[in-house]
């Protein structure tokens, strides 16, 4: 007798994560895997359960996420696997957990992602031996952060990297690719990093040819010079030979608001179209740490934490200001260290480019934020709630490509991000009409509704908002 599967998911909408319409049909389980995708009759399984009406789609690849710690800390991963959400991207915006050596707090942005205590893998290999030891909720898979390598590297980060420290980054990056990184990440818009001349970061992008890796930038500058920034990021690409990701591509700042279609024009036109492309977060605010370069007093600040004044978070900042008597900036800096969300992007800007066929979704969550944009919870309901199914901007087929088969082709991420027989059963149901988010600028810690069960490598992780405490996930990026 033929061994029962382990689960026989029933009569479900099938959107198998490559853009292929939708179609009727069982889905089996057995052990890790998906087992059997197509008119199931007459099988056995330890579990039948019928999802009617349902849709049934590859678990939700977080393209763009800053859960290096987070997963390690609190390994359960609610505000992802309630998303749907099985496999998340580290290591963005230059900013890596691992490697990094440090005998100070770690420098702003670098500090988003823990505190000093927190940076403890001194190389790749004992990040990845962490994360399969604890088995999180969800799968992980890791970018190198170029700052997190200056920081290894340089004394101060205030210029670019002489030959010798450019030298010791790349051995160090290559170490990390035989172990399993899937490419480098930067964020040159920062500090840490601003210096930092194209050369640098093109001679540590040669590296990553040869793993197959990847490019993610945080460009230089996502305001007037963005294009220029972007045309950098090619001529990173290009010279290095490999393929890039614009991270959370905007136009920031009222005076460029109504130029998305110049920065999708530039991507469309690009010679290097085919090896390009972008994440994006379906809200128009960003957040970062507060950087006083944008503060502007025609942009609403929200100030999620201060170091200085955690009592007042969260807060505007021109209510703050106008209280104190003082200028924005001039509060600002009283603030600082502290945290915040932008609300500096334009609507109808961030609509046009996370519509555009090359744009993944990714979240950008901030998950150490005490009061965090709500992206952290809501960006994958919200793109199939708010940007497909209300404005019906991309089909709903499309909004599951762009969380699974298109950022799995990207990453390389081998036998995910669709549903195929032999591929790992990473799953989501939901519910079409019913799916939204529920996170808000106000209240953001709060898990969406209608995403009703998710499966990750074959295990149920979640049922109706509630995590069955089974946590299977696992370093998914290239294995050594
Ligand atoms: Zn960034
Ligand atoms: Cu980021």
């Amino acid at each position: 007798m033929e061994k029962p599967f382990d689960f026989l998911l029933k009569n479900g909408t099938l959107i198998d994560g490559s853009g292929s319409i939708p179609v009727l049909a069982d889905v089996a389980i057995l052990g890790e895997v998906i087992a059997g995708v197509g008119q199931l009759e007459g099988a056995s399984a330890n579990e039948v359960i019928d999802i009617s009406g349902k849709v049934i789609c590859p678990g939700f690849i977080d393209s763009h996420t800053h859960d290096d710690h987070a997963v390690i800390k609190s390994p359960q991963c609610e505000s992802k696997i309630t998303q749907g959400v099985t496999t998340v991207i580290v290591g963005n915006c230059g900013l890596s957990l691992a490697p990094v050596r440090l005998d100070r707090e770690p420098p702003d942005p670098l500090n988003l992602l823990g505190d000093q205590k927190d940076f403890s893998f001194p190389d790749f290999g004992s990040y990845v031996e962490r994360i399969d030891e604890v088995r999180p909720a969800v799968n992980v898979a890791a970018l190198v952060g170029h700052t997190s390598l200056r920081v290894n590297h340089m004394a101060s980060l205030d210029r670019t990297a002489t030959e010798a420290e450019t030298a010791g980054m790349r051995a160090e990056l290559r170490s990390c690719l035989e172990q399993g990184a899937i490419g480098l990440s930067s964020g040159l818009a920062y500090g840490t990093a601003i210096e930092a001349s194209t050369e640098e970061v093109i001679e540590l992008a040669l590296e990553v040819k040869e793993s197959g890796g990847i490019y993610a930038t945080h460009l230089r500058n996502e305001f007037d010079q963005v294009i220029e920034a972007m045309e950098e990021s090619v001529e990173i690409g290009h010279a290095a030979d490999i393929p890039v990701v614009i991270s959370h591509l905007k136009c920031a700042g009222p005076d460029n608001w109504g130029r998305s279609q110049d920065l999708l024009d530039f991507i469309d036109h690009s010679p290097y179209r085919d090896r390009l492309h972008m994440d994006c977060y379906p809200y128009a605010a960003g957040s970062s740490t507060l950087d006083l370069k944008q503060v502007d007093e025609r942009v609403k600040i929200l100030i999620t934490w201060s170091d200085q004044h955690p009592e007042l978070c969260p807060v505007y900042l021109h209510e703050l200001a106008a209280q104190w008597g003082i200028s924005q900036l001039e509060a600002a800096k009283r603030l600082q260290p502290a945290g915040a969300v932008y609300f500096s992007i334009s609507e109808e800007d961030m609509l046009k480019i996370i519509s555009h066929p090359k744009t993944m979704i990714g979240s950008d969550g901030l998950p150490n934020d005490p009061h965090p944009h709500p992206r952290l919870w809501g960006t994958f309901p919200r793109v199939l709630a708010e940007i497909s199914r209300e404005k019906k901007l991309i089909s709903l087929t499309e909004a599951v490509r762009k969380m699974t088969g298109l950022p799995a082709a990207n990453f390389r991420l081998s036998q995910r991000g669709l549903v195929q027989c032999g591929y790992f059963a990473d799953l989501v149901i939901f519910d079409e009409q019913d799916v939204t988010d529920t996170s808000t600028f106000e209240n953001p810690v709060a898990a969406a509704d209608g995403i009703e069960m998710v499966f990750v490598n074959g295990a149920l992780a979640c049922a109706d908002k509630a995590l069955t405490g089974v946590r299977r996930g696992r370093y998914v990026g290239k294995q050594p």
